[in-house]
């Protein structure tokens, strides 16, 4: 193999671009070629691509988002389409690709290695660590830092005011984001997919934790929580309003909302993102240069390693009850 292609794709991660100064200069330092792909998979298609080199991954390692950008780009999807990205990179004379992204972007890189024959390897960058069989996703830890510092300030606040925050986080449809914010941030009420929730036992929480003395509440709900709601991200209707205002109903109390949104998405990735996403980059390249693809590069038991692309989509990864439970005890 002598050049190899690198993109970005779905939402962006802290510690995307750590991962690729990564794969970059370990791909240089083993005599390849590597080509940059712009916007995703998009990128592929529209031939948005730019020769790398070890100076045009310098200054990135502290930088959140991706120096490559990144898409969703829903016509990628089709066939035909990917057919074009496979004429654009033979053209390119790229015979190895390394994709950074979520579920969708490696459902994509599958796709890829199945269909058009060439080595691709996952590298698993989402805020959401909801894919399975690795403990960890780039991004994850960054995020989680990020929600807290926000439960910290409002905290004070909540506390001053004598208050009950409701505080919304992402995750998509998966609830791992929320459960491990909350339990590092002592949430009163962590609200998550995947386990049912019920108004009436929050409400009593609340009520109980203020006769206790409590001076405030924070409850962290997940964007993917059930209900017969009407949510819209544009226009910041959202699932945390509707548990505020029941709560403002069932308990009297005042309650303030608080979307995060995409603030969970920014920032300098965390020590840990950065390590992990540097050893993530290097492996992803190792692979490639014995000419290994489709698989995803995981983190488990502070080892990295590769899996077969086809066994993490059909795996299914389940929120840990324990540290739901625990959650919840420690904030009674
Ligand atoms: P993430 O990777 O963060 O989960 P998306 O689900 O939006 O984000 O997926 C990112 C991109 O991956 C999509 O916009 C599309 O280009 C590609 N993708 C997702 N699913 C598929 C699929 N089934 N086949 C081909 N490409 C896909
Ligand atoms: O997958 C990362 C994520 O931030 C999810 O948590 C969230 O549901 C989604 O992306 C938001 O996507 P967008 O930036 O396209 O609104």
């Amino acid at each position: 193999m002598r050049r190899i292609g690198i993109l970005t794709s779905g939402g962006d991660a802290p510690g995307m671009n750590p991962c690729i100064r990564s794969a970059v200069r370990t791909a240089i330092y083993n005599n390849l070629e590597v080509i940059g792909i712009k916007r995703g998979y998009c990128g592929l298609v529209e031939k948005e691509f730019v020769k790398m080199d070890r100076s045009s991954v310098a200054d990135i390692i502290h930088r959140g988002g991706t120096v490559l950008l990144t898409a969703r780009c829903e016509h990628f999807k089709k066939k035909e389409v990917r057919l074009k990205a496979y004429e654009n990179m033979k053209e390119q004379g790229i015979e190895g690709l390394i994709v950074i992204g979520g579920n969708g972007s490696i459902r994509g890189a599958e796709k890829i290695y199945q269909e058009l024959n060439i080595p691709v390897i996952g590298i698993p960058g989402t805020i959401d660590n909801d894919l399975p069989l690795t403990d960890l996703t780039i991004g994850f830890d960054t995020a989680m830092n990020t929600i807290l510092d926000a439960i910290n300030k409002i905290r004070d606040t909540a506390t001053s005011h004598e208050r009950t925050f409701v505080i919304e986080t992402m995750g998509r449809n998966a609830g791992f984001l929320t459960l491990m914010s909350g339990l590092a941030g002592g949430a009163e009420s962590i609200l998550i997919p995947e386990i049912d929730y019920s108004i009436k036992e929050i409400c009593e929480k609340v009520e109980q934790g203020y006769q206790r003395g409590k001076l405030h509440s924070i409850i962290l709900v997940a964007e993917g929580i059930g209900g017969d709601f009407k949510t819209n991200r544009e226009t910041c209707e959202s699932k945390a309003t509707y548990i505020g205002n029941e709560i403002r109903k069932c308990t009297g109390m005042e309650t303030r909302i608080i979307i995060l949104g995409h603030l969970q998405r920014g920032g300098r990735p965390s020590a840990m993102d950065r390590i992990l996403a540097s050893r993530m980059g290097a492996r992803a390249v190792e692979l490639l240069l014995d000419n290994i693809g489709n698989k995803m590069i995981a983190y488990n038991n502070n080892t990295i390693e590769e899996l077969d692309i086809e066994e993490v989509l059909k795996a299914e990864k389940k929120i840990d009850k324990n540290i739901f439970n625990l959650a919840h005890i420690l904030s009674l």
